[in-house]
């Protein structure tokens, strides 16, 4: 990594294949950011066992997952691509960090409310301390820029205001780190329920897009969209289906808002949702190809995988010999 260069850092869960909210929130500007800074971007399989998976299909999920990062256009030459639980350092300065976060922060997290809402069977203490690892995940590389959906800001305030704390104690050990959100694809919606974000644990199967579906199933779910009893394809409150339809309209083909109603004056929402649904499937169809060349290829992704975490663990292991130091533990 240059040393002048920002530093940008991002993980997925590899709960399931991503969704198209997952590529349009966050995977895209992964991609693009790779162009102009330091990137690492990792599969974040310790958070995901807060929930409880089946670990054959949690392996095959990691591996699809990383497979899907470098198909979607992450070059593994150029930025760091690893998976969390190869890098050690990651659960340490986790533990570390969560000696400096209160109960009462962690508390307050929306997402631990929802979850521990989802799950009242198993509310567990990794749940709980999630957003203490997601702090570690950024601060380890410390990143300048986090791209992620609005979903993932509140974590982001709480990393910020855990590096401030450990700062103001021992002196500028982290960069604080600033949220990479863009805002017309920050939050896309379910396409059933288009007032709830798209979400992997949905379990309406017509919900979500995943990004592997093929060209059939794409159009089929956007043709099944819910939208309004209007007919006028425009972004006006009350409208929120087509409003979503827009937002990912506009972020697959570059047109404006303003384009995309002149285009469709005057047609219906079936001609709209046929659009959206193409031009999505068109959006995606390299992507599914390079990831079928890519995923057979199992000597190659094992060998990224290897480097990858050889890369992460000796950029993460200077900022923890930092921290050891500043918190008086012994080093040799
Ligand atoms: P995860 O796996 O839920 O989601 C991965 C990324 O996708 C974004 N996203 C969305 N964006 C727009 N619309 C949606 N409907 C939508 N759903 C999800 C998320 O905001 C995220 O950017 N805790 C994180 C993973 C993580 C992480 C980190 C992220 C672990 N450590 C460090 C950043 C930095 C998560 O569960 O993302």
């Amino acid at each position: 990594m240059e040393e002048n260069r920002k530093k940008i850092l991002s993980l997925i869960q590899p709960t399931n294949t991503p969704h198209l909210g997952n590529y349009l929130g966050a995977m895209q500007n992964w991609v693009k950011m790779q162009e102009e800074f330091d990137c690492a971007y990792g599969i974040a399989d310790l958070h995901s066992i807060t929930v409880r998976q089946d670990p054959v299909k949690l392996r095959a999920q990691i591996k699809e997952s990383y497979a899907l990062l470098i198909a979607a256009g992450l070059d593994p030459e150029r930025s760091i691509l690893f998976v969390q639980g190869h890098n050690p350092n990651h659960a340490e300065l986790a533990w570390i960090l969560s000696c400096y976060t209160q109960f009462g922060e962690l508390s307050r997290m929306t997402q631990f409310k929802d979850k521990s809402s989802k799950h009242p069977d198993n509310i567990n203490a990794g749940l709980f301390t999630y957003p203490v690892l997601m702090a570690a995940d950024i601060l380890l590389y410390q990143a300048d820029m986090v791209p992620v959906g609005i979903d993932q800001k509140q974590h982001l305030e709480l990393a910020r205001n855990i590096a401030q704390r450990f700062n103001g104690v021992y002196g500028d050990v982290f960069t604080m780190p600033e949220p990479y959100i863009t805002q017309s694809t920050a939050k896309v919606m379910s396409l059933q329920e288009p007032t709830k974000k798209m979400s992997k644990s949905d379990e309406n199967p017509n919900a979500s897009v995943w990004i592997l579906d093929d060209r059939d199933t794409i159009i089929r779910k956007f043709k099944r969209a819910v939208t309004d009893s209007e007919t006028e394809v425009c972004a006006r409150e009350g409208k929120d289906g087509i409003v979503n339809l827009m937002s990912i309209y506009a972020a697959v083909t570059d047109k404006s808002f303003d384009e995309i109603e002149s285009e469709f004056k005057g047609k219906g929402y079936g001609d709209f949702k046929l659009a959206v649904g193409e031009a999505v499937a068109d959006k995606l169809a390299p992507l599914q190809s390079e990831f079928q060349r890519i995923s057979n290829d199992k000597a190659y992704l094992e060998d990224c995988m290897k480097k990858g975490a050889e890369k992460a663990f000796r950029v993460s292991r200077r900022t923890l010999a930092k921290v050891h130091k500043k918190v008086g533990f012994v080093v040799f």
